[in-house]
Protein backbone atom coordinates (compact mmCIF):
# COMPACT_ATOMS: atom_id res chain seq x y z
CA UNK A 1 0.00 0.00 0.00
CA UNK A 2 1.38 3.30 -0.69
CA UNK A 3 1.69 5.85 1.80
CA UNK A 4 -0.75 9.08 1.58
CA UNK A 5 0.60 12.08 2.09
CA UNK A 6 -0.93 15.96 2.01
CA UNK A 7 0.67 19.27 2.84
CA UNK A 8 -1.54 21.99 3.72
CA UNK A 9 -0.88 25.76 3.69
CA UNK A 10 -3.13 28.52 3.13
CA UNK A 11 -2.60 29.62 -0.42
CA UNK A 12 -1.38 26.47 -1.68
CA UNK A 13 1.81 28.70 -3.37
CA UNK A 14 4.51 28.83 -0.92
CA UNK A 15 5.16 26.39 1.87
CA UNK A 16 2.91 22.81 1.03
CA UNK A 17 4.27 23.02 -2.45
CA UNK A 18 7.74 23.40 -1.68
CA UNK A 19 7.18 21.01 1.57
CA UNK A 20 5.54 18.33 -1.43
CA UNK A 21 8.74 19.23 -3.79
CA UNK A 22 11.35 18.46 -1.20
CA UNK A 23 9.73 15.11 -0.04
CA UNK A 24 9.06 13.99 -3.48
CA UNK A 25 12.91 14.73 -4.04
CA UNK A 26 13.93 13.04 -0.75
CA UNK A 27 11.52 10.08 -1.72
CA UNK A 28 13.07 9.80 -5.00
CA UNK A 29 16.80 9.64 -3.69
CA UNK A 30 15.61 7.04 -2.05
CA UNK A 31 14.58 4.69 -4.39
CA UNK A 32 11.09 4.91 -2.57
CA UNK A 33 9.24 6.94 -5.55
CA UNK A 34 6.63 3.84 -5.76
CA UNK A 35 5.60 3.74 -2.44
CA UNK A 36 4.43 7.49 -2.22
CA UNK A 37 1.88 9.67 -3.18
CA UNK A 38 2.63 13.11 -2.30
CA UNK A 39 0.74 16.27 -2.84
CA UNK A 40 -0.45 19.73 -1.33
CA UNK A 41 -3.48 22.31 -1.52
CA UNK A 42 -4.63 24.82 0.20
CA UNK A 43 -7.29 25.79 2.39
CA UNK A 44 -7.97 29.03 0.57
CA UNK A 45 -9.02 28.55 -3.11
CA UNK A 46 -7.98 31.98 -4.02
CA UNK A 47 -4.37 31.28 -6.08
CA UNK A 48 -6.55 27.75 -7.76
CA UNK A 49 -4.72 27.02 -11.21
CA UNK A 50 -1.57 29.26 -10.32
CA UNK A 51 1.86 28.25 -10.13
CA UNK A 52 4.02 28.68 -6.77
CA UNK A 53 4.96 31.80 -6.00
CA UNK A 54 7.74 32.93 -7.80
CA UNK A 55 9.98 33.49 -4.73
CA UNK A 56 9.16 29.97 -3.46
CA UNK A 57 10.22 28.77 -7.28
CA UNK A 58 13.82 30.57 -7.02
CA UNK A 59 14.37 30.11 -3.08
CA UNK A 60 13.98 26.23 -4.22
CA UNK A 61 15.71 25.78 -7.09
CA UNK A 62 19.00 27.99 -4.89
CA UNK A 63 18.34 24.86 -2.76
CA UNK A 64 18.25 22.29 -5.89
CA UNK A 65 14.97 21.76 -5.58
CA UNK A 66 12.24 22.14 -8.51
CA UNK A 67 8.61 22.58 -8.22
CA UNK A 68 6.14 21.68 -10.87
CA UNK A 69 3.05 22.57 -9.44
CA UNK A 70 -0.72 24.01 -9.81
CA UNK A 71 -2.75 24.99 -6.99
CA UNK A 72 -5.89 23.67 -5.58
CA UNK A 73 -8.14 24.09 -2.39
CA UNK A 74 -8.17 21.67 -0.04
CA UNK A 75 -11.65 18.54 -0.85
CA UNK A 76 -13.02 16.97 2.43
CA UNK A 77 -12.60 13.93 0.51
CA UNK A 78 -8.75 14.53 0.81
CA UNK A 79 -9.35 14.30 4.70
CA UNK A 80 -10.51 10.74 4.13
CA UNK A 81 -8.27 9.88 1.61
CA UNK A 82 -4.67 10.59 3.05
CA UNK A 83 -2.91 9.03 5.27
CA UNK A 84 -1.28 11.66 6.76
CA UNK A 85 -2.17 14.96 6.49
CA UNK A 86 0.42 18.35 7.44
CA UNK A 87 -0.86 21.50 8.45
CA UNK A 88 1.60 24.00 7.86
CA UNK A 89 -0.03 26.48 10.81
CA UNK A 90 -2.56 26.71 13.33
CA UNK A 91 -5.02 28.30 10.90
CA UNK A 92 -4.24 24.92 8.16
CA UNK A 93 -4.49 22.74 11.26
CA UNK A 94 -7.63 24.06 12.38
CA UNK A 95 -9.54 24.12 9.52
CA UNK A 96 -8.49 20.85 8.32
CA UNK A 97 -9.79 19.26 11.57
CA UNK A 98 -13.20 21.66 11.53
CA UNK A 99 -13.73 20.15 7.43
CA UNK A 100 -12.82 16.61 8.62
CA UNK A 101 -15.11 16.75 12.05
CA UNK A 102 -17.90 18.55 9.62
CA UNK A 103 -18.06 15.31 7.38
CA UNK A 104 -17.47 12.79 10.45
CA UNK A 105 -14.14 11.39 9.58
CA UNK A 106 -11.09 11.27 12.00
CA UNK A 107 -8.85 14.07 12.94
CA UNK A 108 -5.89 11.89 14.39
CA UNK A 109 -3.92 11.85 11.37
CA UNK A 110 -4.20 15.65 10.86
CA UNK A 111 -0.63 17.05 12.31
CA UNK A 112 1.31 20.11 12.46
CA UNK A 113 4.19 20.03 10.05
CA UNK A 114 6.73 21.23 12.59
CA UNK A 115 5.91 18.43 14.92
CA UNK A 116 8.20 16.62 12.61
CA UNK A 117 10.91 19.56 13.32
CA UNK A 118 13.76 18.42 14.92
CA UNK A 119 14.89 22.07 16.14
CA UNK A 120 11.58 23.00 16.86
CA UNK A 121 11.11 22.92 20.79
CA UNK A 122 7.58 23.45 20.81
CA UNK A 123 5.46 20.70 18.24
CA UNK A 124 2.54 22.62 17.82
CA UNK A 125 5.07 25.64 15.90
CA UNK A 126 4.05 27.43 13.24
CA UNK A 127 5.68 27.37 9.29
CA UNK A 128 6.03 31.04 9.17
CA UNK A 129 3.88 32.44 6.22
CA UNK A 130 6.79 34.09 4.39
CA UNK A 131 3.97 36.16 1.68
CA UNK A 132 4.77 39.34 3.25
CA UNK A 133 8.60 38.60 3.59
CA UNK A 134 11.68 39.15 2.04
CA UNK A 135 14.53 36.39 0.61
CA UNK A 136 15.64 35.56 4.30
CA UNK A 137 11.83 34.61 5.53
CA UNK A 138 11.78 32.41 2.53
CA UNK A 139 15.41 30.88 3.00
CA UNK A 140 14.15 29.91 6.48
CA UNK A 141 11.05 28.18 5.59
CA UNK A 142 13.27 26.21 2.97
CA UNK A 143 15.41 25.23 6.08
CA UNK A 144 12.09 24.43 8.35
CA UNK A 145 10.47 22.03 5.85
CA UNK A 146 13.79 20.45 4.61
CA UNK A 147 15.15 19.19 8.33
CA UNK A 148 11.44 18.54 8.98
CA UNK A 149 11.17 16.10 5.46
CA UNK A 150 14.03 14.51 6.49
CA UNK A 151 12.84 13.96 9.62
CA UNK A 152 9.81 12.93 8.50
CA UNK A 153 10.22 10.42 6.01
CA UNK A 154 12.82 8.79 8.40
CA UNK A 155 9.46 8.56 10.85
CA UNK A 156 8.02 7.24 8.28
CA UNK A 157 10.95 4.34 7.37
CA UNK A 158 11.36 3.48 10.43
CA UNK A 159 7.50 2.71 10.94
CA UNK A 160 6.36 1.56 7.64
CA UNK A 161 9.79 -0.41 6.47
CA UNK A 162 11.15 -2.19 9.91
CA UNK A 163 9.94 -5.90 9.30
CA UNK A 164 8.62 -6.58 13.20
CA UNK A 165 8.20 -10.33 13.17
CA UNK A 166 6.41 -11.49 15.89
P1 LIG B 1 1.12 29.84 1.46
O1 LIG B 1 1.43 31.41 1.43
O2 LIG B 1 -0.10 29.66 2.34
O3 LIG B 1 2.35 29.26 2.07
O4 LIG B 1 0.88 29.41 0.03
C1 LIG B 1 0.50 32.38 1.11
C2 LIG B 1 0.11 32.58 -0.20
C3 LIG B 1 -0.80 33.57 -0.53
C4 LIG B 1 -1.32 34.36 0.50
C5 LIG B 1 -0.96 34.16 1.81
C6 LIG B 1 -0.04 33.15 2.12
N1 LIG B 1 -2.25 35.40 0.17
O5 LIG B 1 -2.61 36.16 1.09
O6 LIG B 1 -2.67 35.54 -0.98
Amino acid sequence: MKKKILFVCLGNICRSPLASAILKQLVSNAGLQDHFIIDSCGTSGNHQGEGADPRTIQNALRNGVTLHHRARKLRPEDLNSFDLILTMDQHNYREAVRLAEKDGFDSEHIRMMRSFDPLSADPQADVPDPWYGVESDFEEVFQILHRSCVSLLQSIRTFTFTAVPD
